[in-house]
């Protein structure tokens, strides 16, 4: 990390803002940067004072909701919740109800042990449910909605709010050293992901104990490499000299469900994870790669205990992570399997969808700053009718990159080794680095560097809406983005609020080289000329938001969207759920309907088939950096959201959304 005193939780997003992308000079970026952020504070971007952000918890009661009537025009019926700056409490839209389902620390195995707070206890975490839940999905189970399998990826732990005595505003190297091996066994253990059966009865979800299904994913859980990198020298390790055997999967954001009732969960910021700067000089051309991925970062203190952990010990350890992993959920004992097909980077999400050739499309985001968006299409096709058929459809096909011309068209540049593009050039060759396609894969980077894809502005989920065929970007913003640096897909300079892309594959084919493309909005206040902002006229002023981060889109069409890094400061607002009208005269328009308790940033947007319930995960309650310091710690946290009992602090949980009396969610 840049700055030794952050700690993971914060050093996450300065992290994917920083870029790693060789870039000209960030100079002008950065007094745009400086200039917005104080402009925030002097011009009341947002409402309240750092003084006031101190003390949301005293000073902040329930947010009454707003009764609206339904426009005609809308294609949302709720009535829209009137914005809270941040409260300790989440807050949904009036009619509707949301329980806290399943919490950080809650038994998830048969044998599991209560939680317990303030206890490092790796044995236990690793049959609770682990931390900082993001990517939720429902799979039905006999065809039910009331009734299934909840897939969650838990991306990384807070040591702060985990465990006493580890107060955060200092220094990160004394931090690291009162974290004993237990606790950091425990934050390994809490990683991962949770299979949990779930079933409504009597209106209330609840998690069935003892179930059949029921798994935790950690950073120890055996898994195997496939696909053209497995086996490849750069894969080889002393723990596996074959390069095709891993243990765990780190820092997993979002994801995606398959056709075939598979899970596919994206590993985020692996660099985080990794020991030992000092290796990276004098840069060698492993060293550079590594650099261009920002590892060592050097976030967790796993490397004190764990030797895989330190790029000086185990080189290639790196080059294992960074991957799509797919889980059959409905097989507790099956093994994992990075499917290195699909590239490696700080993979956000795998928003898909089946072609109308039957070819399977992934469409992902790279989440750092000036770094790209990807799409893979398998070389074979989905069976619908023989779910084992496609076990293993995402081993084979090509990995292409976007670039965004200013006319509205763009095309995807495919990253294969050794073809030439249509100009007749051959990029990735070994003259160039790359030997083969593992190479490609492993540094897929640097292949897609070659290329001269566009640089975006931190690119989160990618979905595709299967009811129009449309897909949809969000771009959660990039400070460091300069007005010489602007382009016609990442328009503004200081992007603090991101923006939202739709694209539109050319002949509604999801395989074609070319599509069109168009901003549905620019986000931020409409209020303030100087923002930029593009909701349309008709958004009330709980209805605007900064920083998309996740969607879902719903059985109508609907599109949905969630927040990262709203906050009573950026925006006056915390992260929450707005659900957005993407057709017709309403095209535009955004209406909140639920938010998180402070600190946190909301994910796992997930519907059940009959709209009936809205599964939503609140990521980090708690979690408040003012000015790089960590303000929120175990002993002193800012929420103790959601069971507020003295002693015990913030748990990440899944909350399930339904509406009173029953019906379709949103009207
Ligand atoms: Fe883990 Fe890009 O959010
Ligand atoms: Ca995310
Ligand atoms: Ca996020």
């Amino acid at each position: 990390m840049r700055n030794r005193k952050l700690q993971p939780s914060v050093a996450f997003e300065a992290a994917e803002n920083a870029g790693s992308n060789p870039t000209t000079a960030p100079t002008m970026g950065d007094l745009i940067a400086e200039r917005l952020s104080r402009r925030d504070l002097i011009q009341g971007l947002a409402a309240v004072s750092v003084a006031a952000e101190l003390a949301w918890p005293r000073a902040l009661a329930a947010a009454p909701a707003e009764s609206k009537a339904r426009d005609a025009a809308s294609s949302f019926g709720f009535a829209e919740l009137t914005v809270s700056p941040g409260s300790p409490t989440h807050h949904v839209a009036e009619g509707y109800e949301a329980h806290v389902l399943i919490r950080w620390g809650d038994p998830v195995l048969p044998d599991a042990p209560p939680f317990v707070p303030n206890r490092a206890d790796a044995a236990a975490q690793a049959r609770q449910f682990g931390y900082n839940n993001d990517f939720v999905g429902f799979l039905p189970l006999d065809g039910r909605d009331d009734h299934g399998l909840l897939v969650v990826n838990h991306e990384y732990t807070n040591g702060e709010l985990m465990f006493s005595g580890l107060a955060t505003r200092g220094d990160r190297d004394a931090n690291f050293a009162s974290l004993t091996r237990e606790m950091v066994d425990t934050e390994m253990m809490a990683h991962g992901g949770a299979v949990i059966e779930v079933r409504r009865e009597n209106g209330r979800w609840h998690v069935v104990p003892a179930s059949n299904y029921a798994r935790r994913i950690t950073a120890e859980t055996e898994m195997v490499l496939s696909g053209p990198a497995a086996g490849h020298d750069r894969m080889k390790t002393s723990d596996d000299p074959t390069g095709t055997r891993v243990r765990g999967m780190l820092n997993n954001c979002a994801g995606g469900l398959t056709p075939w009732d598979t899970w596919l969960t994206c590993e985020e910021n692996i660099n985080g994870y990794f020991w030992n700067k000092a290796a990276a000089e004098p840069l060698t051309a492993e060293a550079r790669a590594l650099r261009r991925y920002g590892a060592p970062a050097e976030w967790y203190a796993w490397g004190r205990f764990h030797d895989r952990f330190d790029v000086t010990k185990e080189p290639n350890e790196p080059n294992r992570f960074g991957w799509v992993v797919e889980i059959d959920p409905f097989d507790p004992t099956s093994t994992p399997i990075k499917r290195t097909a699909l590239g490696r980077f700080k993979h956000e999400g795998a928003g898909n969808i089946v072609n109308r050739d039957s070819r399977f499309v992934v469409y992902q985001g790279d989440d750092e700053a000036f770094d790209y968006v990807y799409r893979f299409v398998t070389d074979g096709k989905v069976d619908p009718t023989n779910k084992d058929a496609n076990r293993n459809l995402l081993d084979n096909g090509v990995l292409s990159v976007a670039r965004f011309h200013a006319d509205g068209t763009g095309e995807w540049l495919p990253l294969v080794h050794g073809r030439p593009n249509k100009d007749g050039q051959v990029w990735l060759t070994e003259a160039n680095g790359f030997q083969d396609q593992g190479d490609v894969l492993i540094h897929t980077r640097l292949a897609a560097d070659l290329l001269g894809p566009t640089k975006m502005d931190r690119p989160e989920d990618i979905d595709v809406n299967p009811t129009t065929g449309k897909v949809y970007l969000a771009l959660t913003g990039n400070l460091k983005r300069t007005e010489e640096r602007m382009d016609a897909a990442n328009p503004r300079a200081a992007n603090a609020f991101g923006h939202i892309i739709e694209i539109a594959p050319d002949g509604s084919d999801h395989a074609a080289d070319t599509f069109t493309w168009d901003i549905l909005i620019k986000c931020g206040s409409p209020q303030i000329a100087e923002v930029g902002a593009t909701f349309n006229p008709a958004t009330s002023d709980n209805g605007w938001f900064g920083m998309p981060d996740n969607f879902a889109v719903d059985a109508d069409g609907r599109l949905w969207v969630t927040t990262d890094g709203n906050s009573p400061r950026k925006t006056n607002r915390a992260d929450g759920v707005w659900s957005i009208e993407t057709e017709g005269p309403e095209r535009g328009t955004s209406r909140c309907f639920f938010q998180v308790p402070v600190g946190a940033e909301m994910c796992g947007p997930c519907f059940t088939p009959d709209l009936e319930t809205f599964f939503v995960a609140v990521q980090h309650p708690g979690e408040t950096e003012i000015g790089g310091d960590v303000i929120s710690t175990f002993d002193s946290p800012t929420t103790r959201w959601p069971d507020f009992e003295n002693g015990t602090p913030p748990r990440p949980a899944i909350v399930a959304i339904t509406r009173k009396g029953g019906g379709k969610i949103g009207g």
